[in-house]
């Protein structure tokens, strides 16, 4: 296979120093659809990710080229409109970290930076659409990579995600919240991550669980009504926090509230449920992290279940196709439990399994997945990963 410089050369020509950057994508095992909620999540960066070569230009030119965007190179410079889809997320990138007139919350990855334009080659090893965080890499990625011949290895990493998170929200228009862009950030070789959203606080935890191993089950359904649906999620739950605050005016969001103050609150059937499950999503995630301190495979299963039982009956997110794959995958040999990861709506789902029975476990669910559904479901057995890097190759 050809060398990532050398397939550089082929679309922008040989010569001149190149370096290599990685952004892997992002599990999350706890706490889905807590970040805009004000919870905690539990995740981690994966193996699989987005690489950049780049070479650096002075000229203020960005040139963006991607395996998966057809054989164009998108050419931007500031202030210029983005026709591309995908072109929009590093181009955005890009505008936030040079532009005089956006919003800075100060500090390094800020406006008015000596960032100078760059030739791009993006190659990534995540599957497409599978809500892994392939936008969530594209963009730390190039955050990163632009930020390096300035910064080097103290690149602040938290501001970089934070960047790229109003990147996402306020230039590309998705209105994600913060937990996929800090998981590509900061992840860590063999940790788990602990993330509180409601202050951006995070710890990492040892991995430790020996004679265990996560894995990543694809559904292949493509992610229709996902963008439409969240955002309707996110509006109940303002609609939840709004109300709850008539009575506890100082309750900072949906996560820090609890089961009395939701009774107590005048909530319409649906955003009763949906405020009930980040309740107690948010209590599960407490309970897993000092399962995790403990080791407590068992426990952790067990709230892997309950969540993606709170995810399909309450904030009814999950669909046939993850509600199946989950479900073979809770009955299958080896696992301790399993549920759908990140938005919902098709995308992936987690399993943790015994690693002596991982093949088992990958054939018996995808064959109880063909026939339930008849497609068939990919599978990636996932360690633990570092976050955003330079490599070598
Ligand atoms: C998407 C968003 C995240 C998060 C998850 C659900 O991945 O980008 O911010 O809300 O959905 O946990």
């Amino acid at each position: 296979m050809d060398s990532l410089r050398e397939k550089f050369s082929r679309v922008y020509g040989a010569g001149g120093e190149t370096e290599i950057f990685f952004a892997p994508g992002r599990v999350c095992f706890l706490g889905d659809h807590l970040d805009y909620n004000g919870g905690t999540v539990l995740t981690f960066a994966l193996p699989m990710g987005v690489y950049a070569t780049v070479r650096y230009r002075n000229d203020g030119v960005l040139r963006l080229f991607s395996e998966r965007g057809g054989n164009n190179v998108v050419e931007h410079r500031l202030g210029q409109n983005v026709e591309t889809a995908w072109a929009r997320y590093p181009a955005g990138v890009y505008e936030y970290l040079l532009g005089q007139d956006r919003p800075c919350e100060g500090g390094m990855a800020c406006a008015g930076y000596n960032v100078s334009g760059a030739d791009v080659y993006y190659h990534s090893t995540l599957p497409i659409g599978a809500g892994l965080s392939s936008s969530a890499a594209l963009e730390i990625v190039t955050a990163f990579a632009l930020l390096y011949p300035i910064y080097g290895e103290q690149i602040d990493k938290s501001e970089i995600a934070r960047l790229c998170k109003r990147v996402e929200n306020r230039f590309v228009g998705v209105n994600c919240g913060i937990m996929d862009q800090f998981s590509v950030a900061l992840g860590r070789e063999g940790h788990l991550l602990i993330l509180d959203c409601s202050d951006e606080s995070y710890t990492f935890s040892e991995a430790g669980l020996e004679g265990w191993v996560w894995v990543a089950m694809n559904t292949n359904v493509p992610r229709a009504l996902r963008e439409s649906k969240y955002n309707e999620r996110r509006a109940e739950c303002e609609t939840a926090l709004n109300a709850l605050r008539e009575k506890n005016p100082s309750l900072r969001a949906p996560a820090h509230a609890d089961k009395a103050m939701l009774d107590a609150a005048e909530l319409s059937p649906n955003v009763r449920k949906r405020a009930e499950y980040v309740v107690e999503e948010q209590a599960r995630v407490v309970e897993c992290i000092a399962a995790l301190k403990r080791g407590d495979v068992q426990t952790i299963g067990r709230l892997m279940n309950e969540s993606h039982a709170g995810l399909q009956t309450l904030y009814e997110v999950t669909g046939r196709h993850l509600d199946a794959l989950c479900s073979a995958a809770q009955k299958a040999p080896g696992a301790v439990g399993a549920r759908m990861t990140g938005a919902g709506f098709g995308g992936c789902a987690i399993a943790l399994v015994a690693a002596e029975a991982q093949t088992e476990f990958i054939r018996s669910v995808g064959e109880s997945y063909l026939q339930a559904t008849g497609m068939n479901a990919d599978f990636y057995v996932v360690r633990p990963s570092a976050g955003v890097r330079r490599v070598d190759e």
